[in-house]
């Protein structure tokens, strides 16, 4: 068994500095639509910082299944299997369960009553005004017929973040506005009850850039232009080969361009020996470097970092019974923590800490 304690002890450990200056107890909050598997553009924006971030907070990364329900209803049925996909993918790469907990927001009822509660503290112009919202409404092509749950997932992404006193939160930059959000209920919560009742929470940025899709559209699993963790080695090359380079470096002789490629992006992101990288992008630049070169040394790279996790991610895809084990005891856990924080908002809204449905069974 693993405990929240646990979690915390790992982190008092790696952070154990002279007590003066202890910052405030960080801690991480993160979460994923499980809308199918994960790709290699997950691993380098978002996984790989869990595993580090899991040393030094106590973390923890929620399934948010009923976030993906908010513009994908129709496919309901598909994310139970969606979610053990994710879980395995986050214990391949490397996420531990004794440090990280993992959670199922559905599982959650406090996180949905949090939700209610915040919806009362948003107007309905703040929410058709973030621009994330904005942005994903007119890709989907939604016009007066959004889901009103849609349009209201920032308010659900507050409770997600504040139910686990988060402070920290590890997203990309369209995530941004989300916190901001989260921000505003949280200070208009502190103010209503005249106390700190939430902290407020803060971005952790990741240094690489958004890595494109093969062909250096936005990386997306509908556009097919994104490569499974559990990729084999034909997948690879394939995906490698289908990569977009410079159309007008049509010889290995001739002068290429490295802004806009995706070959030197991936490798930007992965090639362990990134002088070698910056020699090759040079070379590459004043010609002399062919695409079947770079794109050889790509896929070694690949190979490399996927071989490992697709090992792992075999011997346990399988293993339903032990994938939903990790998931309840982590959204036990996970319980524990968002129904104090529920009784806590409720009080601020005059409202008795509460007593029915206090304990679920799993
Ligand atoms: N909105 C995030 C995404 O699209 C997923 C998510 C759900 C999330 N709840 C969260 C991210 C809480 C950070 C914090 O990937």
């Amino acid at each position: 068994m693993t405990s929240l304690a646990n979690a915390s002890d790992a982190r008092d450990n790696s952070e154990s500095q002279p007590s003066q200056q202890t910052p405030a107890r960080e801690v991480v909050l993160t979460g994923d639509r499980p809308t199918g598997p994960l790709h290699l553009g997950h691993l380098a924006g978002s996984l790989l910082r869990r595993v580090e971030l899991q040393q030094r907070f106590a973390q923890t990364v929620l399934v948010a299944d009923l976030q993906a329900l908010t513009d994908n209803s129709a496919r309901a049925s598909e994310l139970p299997d969606h979610v053990l996909e994710v879980m395995a993918d986050y214990l391949a790469v490397g996420i531990d369960p004794d440090r990280t907990t993992i959670a199922l927001q559905s599982d959650l009822p406090a996180l949905a009553e949090l939700t209610v509660l915040y919806l009362n503290l948003v107007t309905v112009a703040r929410l058709e005004r973030n621009p994330t919202v904005k942005a994903e409404i007119e890709l989907r092509g939604f016009a007066r017929d959004i889901p009103a749950g849609f349009l209201c997932y920032p308010v659900s992404q507050a409770a997600d973040i504040t139910g686990f006193r988060g402070t920290l939160v590890p997203v990309g930059e369209d995530q941004l506005p989300m916190i901001e959000h989260s921000n505003e209920i949280v200070r208009r919560i502190n103010r209503m009850a005249n106390r700190d009742v939430l902290p407020e929470s803060k971005a952790i940025l990741s240094a690489a850039p958004r890595l494109p899709g093969a062909d250096g559209r936005k990386a997306s699993k509908s556009l097919k232009n994104v490569i499974s963790l559990s990729a084999s080695a034909d997948d690879i090359r394939a995906f490698v080969a289908s990569m977009f380079t410079d159309p007008t470096h049509k010889r290995a002789s001739d002068p290429g361009t490295v802004e806009g490629n995706v070959v030197f992006a991936y490798l930007d992101a992965f090639d362990p020996y990134p002088d070698e990288i910056m020699e090759l992008k040079s070379r590459y630049r004043r010609g002399g470097l062919g695409d079947v070169t770079v794109k050889a040394r790509l896929v070694d790279v690949l190979e490399a970092v996927v071989s490992p996790i697709r090992e792992r991610r075999a011997r346990i895809v399988g293993e339903k019974t032990y994938l939903r084990d990790v998931l309840s005891e982590g959204t036990l856990r996970a319980h524990a923590v968002t129904s104090s924080v529920l009784d806590d908002v409720r009080a601020a809204f005059a409202l008795k800490p509460r007593r029915v449905g206090k304990f679920i069974t799993m």
